[in-house]
């Protein structure tokens, strides 16, 4: 999505009250406890640990298996809305693991702006930035959240530089904490000119707020010792002088991120950063088409499919497609063109996602995310319009990392592995490529931990045990040009050659050498790393 332009007609109310955003962070920083606070603050569940048992699913390999198997957790969690004061938070989770970058990277695509949480103690960690590095291709907005204040961490100013130099982008500070560790009181909002202060005793409490009239205020001394005034009045004054203003052109132009000092755990800060994205934060953005760009203002509804989550219920072969609308006052059993087939499609029973629950959408508007089960004629990049043709762009399938050879340990179960693996593939947790010599299949991933949870959710799901063998193919391309010219190439490279579950030819290479060869011999084809969903 584009940034909005200016002179647009003023978004309806509804869509421009909704804030559609992702969190990106190290595991362990504090995702799931932030998750749960906005939730909590947000009336979606009522106390807090219901979101835990994801967090600690996660933490080992078994238990990532478990998690997997347990389909209901990681779809509940795959978006979720709430209300807070008079925004409409759509919060899309960012799969959990390092190796789904490309997962991740469509997820991305269905938000306007990104939470980066770091830990105070250990600052932007590989993970952080390398999520980072994917909301910078996009321009994301993005807001740190400096959690974990309530422990023993790094100097304030330490942490800002880090962010600054290994991000490259301007920090401003929106609160400045008072203390740290175990003498960590709460932060001064520099937004608002407001103290705040933690409560240890309730967990799930927010924070007192007292309205100030600058720094020199009487009122600090009642709640803050004097060495800590002094130093919190000092630091202030450094970091005004040193650091930006926050200046929310060039935050939403993604060169400039806010920074709020808390803890979640202690539900402190998260209110704030609430209000941040709520006051401050991109509203619903314009999309990409081949055609033409999409304007959250236009009345029709538009929206496109970016994630596909297949076999939720094992008993019915239902999948679920998660729609971004882009645009338009949608309601419950509005017909929707469906632009790959041309057909129409009656949306009757979409969903949208509250925390634990799905429930029923009545209606929704340009920025929501709801999810629409279908028997697999929705897939990722597809668009849903009121009847324009429109082809989204800029959803791209990566071409996979690592190769192997799948087939069934019974030989009797192959055609119905056939159908296990194009469901993952149109599902996009794999690319699956049938060679034109010879028979079975090779599956690609970007991370090797992906042949273990097919492995598992093929056994799971469909009851064929598979094994992954290594393959002689080490990448694949996919093979753009007139048909003349790659019809040639084909031909002459048929121990190279596959086709992709849409059927499009693939080009399996074993070394770079291969590439660089059909470069030399075939100028009129290219070989391409990507290809676009649509
Ligand atoms: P993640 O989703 O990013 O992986 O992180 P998660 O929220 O699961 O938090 C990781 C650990 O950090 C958890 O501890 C959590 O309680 C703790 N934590 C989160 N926020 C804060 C904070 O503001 N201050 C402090 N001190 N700790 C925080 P754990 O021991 O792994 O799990 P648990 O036993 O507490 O559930």
């Amino acid at each position: 999505m584009r940034r909005i332009m200016s002179n647009r007609p003023a978004l309806p109310p509804e869509i421009a009250r909704r804030r559609t955003f992702a969190i990106i962070s190290h595991p362990d920083a504090g995702k799931t406890t932030l998750t749960e606070k906005f939730l909590l603050f947000g009336g979606a569940i009522q106390m807090a640990g219901q979101v835990r048992a994801k967090g600690e699913a996660r933490r080992t390999r078994s238990d990532f298996m478990q998690m997997e198997k347990d389909r209901g957790i990681s779809v509940s969690a795959s978006a979720m809305s709430f209300d807070y004061k008079n925004f409409r938070y759509n919060l899309v989770d960012t799969p959990g693991h390092s190796d789904f970058s490309e997962d991740t990277y469509r997820t991305l695509t269905a938000v306007d702006a990104a939470i980066m949480v770091i830990d105070g103690a250990k600052g932007v960690e590989s993970q952080t930035q390398k999520l980072f590095e994917v909301c910078r291709l996009r321009d994301l907005p993005i807001l740190t959240f400096c959690n974990k204040m309530d422990r023993e961490s790094r100097e304030v100013f330490e942490i800002i530089d880090e962010i600054q130099e290994n991000l490259a982008i301007d920090v401003a500070p929106a609160s400045w904490p008072i203390g740290v560790g175990r003498d960590f009181l709460g932060a001064y909002d520099m937004l608002n000119d407001r103290l705040e202060l933690m409560d240890r005793a309730d967990r799930n409490k927010v924070a007192e707020s007292i309205k100030l009239d600058g720094l020199d205020d009487p009122k600090l001394a009642d709640h803050i010792p004097t060495d800590l005034l002094a130093k919190l009045r000092e630091e202030i004054e450094m970091a005004r002088e040193l650091l930006p203003a926050f200046d929310r052109q060039s935050f939403l132009e993604g060169h400039m991120t806010p920074i709020w000092f808390g803890s979640a755990i202690n539900s402190f800060g998260v209110k704030e950063l609430m209000d941040g994205i709520g006051n401050y934060g991109p509203e619903p953005q314009f999309a990409n088409a081949a055609e033409r760009q999409i304007a959250p203002d236009e009345k029709k509804v538009q929206g496109f499919v970016f994630k596909v989550q297949a076999n939720m219920d094992p008993k019915h072969r239902d999948r679920v497609a998660f729609v971004r609308l882009i645009s338009g006052h949608f309601e419950r059993g509005m017909k929707l063109t469906h632009v790959r087939s041309k057909k129409p499609m009656a949306i009757s029973n979409p969903v949208l996602f509250l925390a634990a629950d799905r429930e029923l959408a009545e209606e929704a508007w340009g920025g929501d995310i709801i999810g629409i089960p279908n028997h697999g004629q929705l897939r990722i990049g597809d668009a849903l319009t009121e009847g324009e043709m429109l082809h989204i762009t800029g959803i791209p399938s990566f071409a996979p990392e690592l190769l192997q050879s799948v087939r069934a340990t019974d030989p009797m179960k192959g055609k119905h592995l056939e159908k296990a693996l194009m469901q993952f593939a149109e599902e996009g947790a794999a690319k699956v490529f049938k060679p034109m010599i010879g028979s079975g299949f090779i599956v690609g991933v970007v991370g090797a931990l992906q042949f273990e949870v097919l492995a598992s959710r093929i056994e799971l799901e469909y009851g064929i045990p598979v094994r992954f063998e290594p393959s002689q193919f080490t990448s694949a391309r996919w093979v753009l040009g007139k048909e003349e010219a790659t019809e040639k190439l084909v031909n002459a490279n048929k121990q190279h050659m596959a086709t992709d579950n849409d059927g499009d030819p693939v080009f399996l290479t074993r070394l770079q050498w291969d590439i660089d060869r059909v470069v030399r011999d075939y100028p009129d084809v290219t070989l391409s790393a990507t290809k676009e969903l649509m």
